[in-house]
């Protein structure tokens, strides 16, 4: 492993409201940057948006707003919504911002006195929403392969970067760093590629035709192509060429994106880097693609999956993991909400959850709550401690090497060797036999020392959970390791546990949708109110919405539940709503007051509860908070 790590995430584009699959890619940064922040490694972890070009102009004018503002405001969205995924990002890029467009002009500079920039004029097929020329033999029957539209033809002069200087140190730098682009089968594609002649990159865009972008150092005519922008935010970001953090993480670069942008990175980015005499990055580590079902997923055909309803429904933690659990890194993956259905009840509520409640109650009951003494048992053939040092090393191979389902295969298996090891062992018979103590003492200190491994392990990918465990099990705040020495150091004998709730309830299909039930056909227009992209509703829209003051008339908790809480509403009609504010009011709490409720949902079923509504709340630091009128509306009263 290097001393440092730097992880990256594409930047993306401010036309679209993040969705699944920004999500995965942004988790799967985090997962690693946690993963060796955990080793003590130095890392640094980057995610932004690319706001310059074509698609987001466009998207602007459609929206009716200036760029900036539009931009500005989608980029916001990305910021929000990192946090509520528990995304631990060091900083976030914004190729508007000055720190980035000075580098820009830089890299310009140094590529443009190198020679390797020229002025030509150019004839060609113009994608827009691929914001990049095709040639006659890349379009399929005259249409762009990506989006099946007619391309313009567009006869300008530009300037042009001359990547096929590069092309043969590429080949030599891919063939001699097996790690260079990874999986394998993405590495194999772009020396496939390039064995076709490579083109020169056309790197600018006259501004009689864009102006939204940053303008060459060199011709103030033109702005620069929206791909050569925006790749370098990866050094911009850490302050090139003078800053400490470019001299301290440059080198240990590793940028995650999908397949869908492997030519840029794979190809356009290391020639850019070359010619401007830095060293290429590390790794570029590249997955595949979420679909519904099977098709593509993607803005335009509306198959979007709101990936924080997501995790409201069934919770971050649950969320994170079937997602680094369901996908093989490199492959597509198809997601369905009963396959995270069924992830939540097999792995989590019934093998991670019935290991940690049934250890931590043979250690209250057999042990009075306290840490045993570790006996010599853990030192036999069968004993915890030898196959969790060989699950660790296991799991770390997989993790370096991105097989992050593998990792958490490993982990599934020692979880399921530690629940054998209970049924073997079984305690409560040791418990009836005095002679017998030690021998329990150690089997329970080996299930408390692997309850601890397992929380270090499940860490990078399920934070929360990690950190309760840690505490159910009695570790001292922000403890996790993966090195057993270290744990039976942090678990004295005598030291209490605290055991706490089930880590993860059982939930049933049907909780609220997260995939939306309303597919529009491929190819399907906008509805007419709707304004693309920009999270605008039109007041028609809102006029859909039936919103009115409620009174609660009796609340209770939903069995098996922290989050759910059954409430029957007075609206001028009874009605049962459950809502997730469990955490933060009691029913008691709730019994009189006045809320606003959403009325007009499609009824869902939550952990067998249908609810026909749902009650609105605010979040911000300090937990939820109810919306409620100034006075004493009447119930049912219309809010408009
Ligand atoms: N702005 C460029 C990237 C510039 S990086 C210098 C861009 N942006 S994007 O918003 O379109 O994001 C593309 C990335 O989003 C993919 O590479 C991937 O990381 C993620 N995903 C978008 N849809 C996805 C799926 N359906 N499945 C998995 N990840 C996908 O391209």
């Amino acid at each position: 492993m290097t001393a440092r790590y730097y992880v990256t995430t594409p930047i993306y584009y401010v036309n679209a409201e993040p969705h699944l699959g920004h999500a995965y890619t942004t988790i799967v940064a985090d997962a690693l940057s946690r993963f060796y922040r955990l080793y003590g490694r130095e890392t640094y972890f980057l995610t932004g948006t690319d706001e310059h070009g074509d698609k987001i102009a466009q998207a602007a004018q459609e929206a009716g707003v200036e760029a900036k503002e539009y931009a500005d405001r989608i980029s916001r969205l990305y910021q929000e919504t990192w946090p509520k995924l528990k995304i631990s990002n060091n900083d976030f890029i914004r190729t508007t911002q000055e720190r980035h467009i000075k580098v820009v002009r830089k890299i310009l500079s140094l590529v443009y006195d190198k020679g390797d920039i020229y002025f030509d004029k150019y004839g060609g097929y113009y994608c827009f929403g691929c914001e990049r020329f095709y040639t006659e033999k890349e379009l399929e029957d005259g249409l762009c392969p990506d989006h099946q539209t007619e391309p313009s033809y567009i006869e300008e002069e530009n300037y042009f970067f001359a990547m096929s200087k590069y092309q043969d140190w590429l080949i030599g730098h891919i063939r001699d760093n097996p790690d260079f682009i990874r999986p394998e089968r993405y590495r194999n594609e772009v020396l496939s590629f390039l064995k076709e002649p490579l083109g020169d990159l056309c790197i600018s865009r006259p501004k009689s035709r864009l102006t939204w972008g940053i303008t060459l150092p060199f011709d103030e005519r033109f702005v620069t192509y929206v791909w050569f922008d925006a790749l370098i935010n990866y050094i911009s970001a850490l302050g090139f060429p003078d800053g400490d953090l470019f001299h301290k993480f440059w080198p240990a670069a590793q940028h995650i994106i999908a397949k869908d942008i492997l030519k840029p990175h794979g190809i356009y980015w290391p020639a850019m880097l070359k010619s401007a005499g830095i060293e290429p990055y590390q790794s570029l580590n590249v997955h595949g693609y979420w679909k519904i079902g099977e098709s593509k997923m993607s803005k335009s055909v509306g198959n979007v999956v709101e990936a924080l309803r997501m995790k409201d429904v069934y919770g971050l933690d649950a969320f994170r993991y079937f997602l680094l659990r369901d996908m093989v890194f490199g492959l597509d993956s198809s997601f369905s909400e009963e396959a995270l259905v069924g992830r939540i009840n097999a792995d989590l509520a019934n093998d991670l959850g019935n290991l940690c409640q049934r250890s931590l109650t043979m250690v209250r009951k057999f042990g009075q709550g306290l840490v045993p003494e570790a006996s010599d048992v853990r030192s036999e053939g069968g004993g915890m401690r030898a196959a969790g040092i060989k699950t660790v090393e296991a799991y770390v191979k997989s993790f370096e090497s991105m097989a992050f389902h593998k990792a958490l295969i490993a982990v599934w298996d020692l979880i399921n060797q530690a629940n054998k090891f209970i049924d073997r062992e079984a305690p409560w018979t040791l418990a009836k036999d005095p002679d017998k103590k030690e021998r329990l003492g150690g089997v329970l200190y080996q299930l408390l020392e692997t309850l601890g491994l397992i929380a270090g392990m499940i860490y990078p990918v399920m934070p929360d959970t990690a950190q309760e465990m840690r505490r159910q099990i009695g570790l001292p705040d922000g403890f996790l390791s993966l090195d057993p020495g270290e744990i039976e150091q942090a678990l004295p004998p005598g030291q209490a546990i605290n055991q706490g709730q089930a880590l993860f309830p059982r939930v049933e299909i049907g909780g609220v949708s997260a995939v939306r039930k309303d597919k529009p056909k491929p190819g399907a227009k906008p509805e007419k109110n709707e304004k693309p992209g920009t999270g605008l509703v039109s007041f028609e829209e809102f006029k859909k919405l039936d919103l009115r003051v409620g009174l609660v008339k009796a609340a209770e908790r939903v069995p098996k539940s922290k989050k759910l809480i059954k409430v029957a509403v007075d609206l001028g009609e009874e009605r049962t709503i459950v809502a997730g504010i469990g955490q933060d009011f009691t029913p008691e709490e709730l019994v009189g007051r006045r809320v606003v409720i959403l009325a007009n949902l499609v009824p869902a079923k939550l952990m067998g509860v249908t609810s026909e509504g749902m009650m609105l709340a605010a979040s911000d630091k300090d937990g939820l908070t109810l919306i409620a009128p100034s006075r004493e509306t009447e119930p049912g009263s219309r809010i408009s």
